[in-house]
């Protein structure tokens, strides 16, 4: 069973969070999901019709976010924010892959200066230092200088930068087939198997 780290943070996009997680869990993965305290609003607000303030109870909104997304053969470890002694927060421990979807810039930002405060930004730490694999699909626009150095700075350090920008090219007839264009694309770095997307010049349909 693959081992994978999603981390979701406070960038709008919930829904390809949802996404990812149901699409990871499918394919059997074994899912570490943390989410931050902005993730939790976001996941609130975009999903679960929590309104424009903070939840009052963020933990409700993660186990309610892994219980109506998490499915098939998979399994997922809800990992506290804090929590610098969960296994993905060292080198040695041999998870291959880490996906942070959506990606805030304040996260990048983090990333970028390798000032790991919690555990989104250690364990992309690490991923980077073992040379293995971290995908960010940050969301922000327009972007400032900011934004596009440390989108710079990852990148040399081995992060695939995926900003949650969609294709049109397969003529998309929904929002749910703009979102698993863009999951697909993150779960073809990550080396999971999905149909999410139909591949160009293929009959292989999603
Ligand atoms: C509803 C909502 C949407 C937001 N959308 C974005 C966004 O698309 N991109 C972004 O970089 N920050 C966005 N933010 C701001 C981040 O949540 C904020 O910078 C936060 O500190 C990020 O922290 P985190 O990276 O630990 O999750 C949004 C905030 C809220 C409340």
């Amino acid at each position: 069973m693959k081992r994978i780290f999603l981390g979701v943070t406070g960038a709008s996009g919930a829904a390809y969070a949802a996404r990812a997680l149901a699409a990871l869990t499918d394919a059997g993965c074994d899912v570490g999901l943390c989410v931050s305290h902005a993730g939790a609003h976001v996941i609130s607000h975009e999903l679960q019709g929590g309104g424009r303030m903070r939840p009052a109870d963020p933990d409700a909104v993660v186990a309610r976010f892994v219980a109506d997304h998490a499915s098939g053969a998979g399994s997922v470890t809800v990992l506290g924010l804090d929590d610098m002694a969960a296994p993905f927060a060292s080198g040695s421990s041999l998870a291959p892959a880490a996906l942070i979807c959506p990606c805030s810039g304040a996260t990048l930002g983090h990333i970028a200066s390798g000032a790991a405060q919690n555990l989104i930004h250690r364990c992309a730490d690490v991923m980077l230092k073992e040379r293995r694999t971290l995908v960010l699909m940050t969301r922000e626009t327009p972007l400032n200088l900011i934004h596009i150095d440390n989108m710079a700075t990852v990148t040399r350090a081995g992060a695939v930068v995926m900003p949650a920008a969609p294709g049109f090219y397969n003529l998309p007839a929904s929002v749910d087939d703009l979102v698993d264009f863009m999951v697909g694309k993150a779960l073809d770095h990550l080396g999971v198997a999905h149909r999410l997307l139909a591949r160009w010049g293929s009959e292989d349909e999603a």
